[in-house]
């Protein structure tokens, strides 16, 4: 029997501005053998972000991009991401915000993972938000980036329950531990058709 060959793996950037904890997850989905991703690039926009240690951890190339001038921030990042033929970019937890040309350029392959069940709550303070107005379900969303925040089409959802007890902290925390089931989920979802 013929042999079957695989695909081969779509080449990522992610991006962030933080803690990194679903850039970790991101790391250990894209090294499964059948996942369609491999990370080949981090772009943080500070290099206070506690999650470019993961780039040692895994051996993966890092970019720290200063963003005081966006444009000269976007055009930076082109030209590592044309060098290392990225074709697809995952926001995790990226705190700036992309240009319409950036966006356009990437032509609709740049998602996000936002922690509320969009589109409500779009923006920031979404777990303080979310209980301040009772809501009774919180949760996350991974969406395509597009030139309105936080308003992409939108991919997959997870859906939590809030308690009486939850604060803004307990509920981050639980919403934080769907996102990194959901956002390979989500990869897994989209990127065959891409
Ligand atoms: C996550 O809650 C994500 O939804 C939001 O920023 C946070 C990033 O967390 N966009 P981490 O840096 O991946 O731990």
């Amino acid at each position: 029997m013929k042999k079957l060959i695989g695909r081969k793996k779509t080449k990522t950037a992610i991006f962030i501005s933080g803690t990194g904890s679903n850039l970790k997850k991101l790391i250990q989905f894209s090294k499964i053998k059948k996942s369609p991703i491999s990370i080949d690039l981090i772009v943080s926009s500070t290099k206070k972000a506690p999650g470019l240690k993961y780039s040692k951890q895994y051996k993966i190339e890092k970019k720290v991009v200063n963003f005081k001038n966006n444009k000269i921030a976007e055009k930076k990042i082109l030209n590592f991401i044309n060098k290392k033929k990225i074709k697809f970019i995952c926001l995790a937890g990226f705190m700036k915000i992309i240009s319409k040309n950036f966006i356009q350029k990437f032509n609709g392959k740049i998602i996000n993972i936002h922690p509320s069940l969009l589109p409500k709550y779009k923006g920031l303070n979404t777990h303080k938000r979310a209980i301040e107005n009772k809501e009774k379900f919180a949760g996350c969303t991974v969406h395509y980036v597009s030139t309105k925040l936080d308003s992409g089409k939108i991919i997959l959802q997870k859906k939590v329950k809030i308690k009486k007890k939850d604060t803004a902290i307990s509920l981050k925390k639980k919403i934080l531990k769907k996102e990194h089931q959901l956002y390979p989920a989500a990869i897994k979802k989209i990127l065959v058709n891409l």
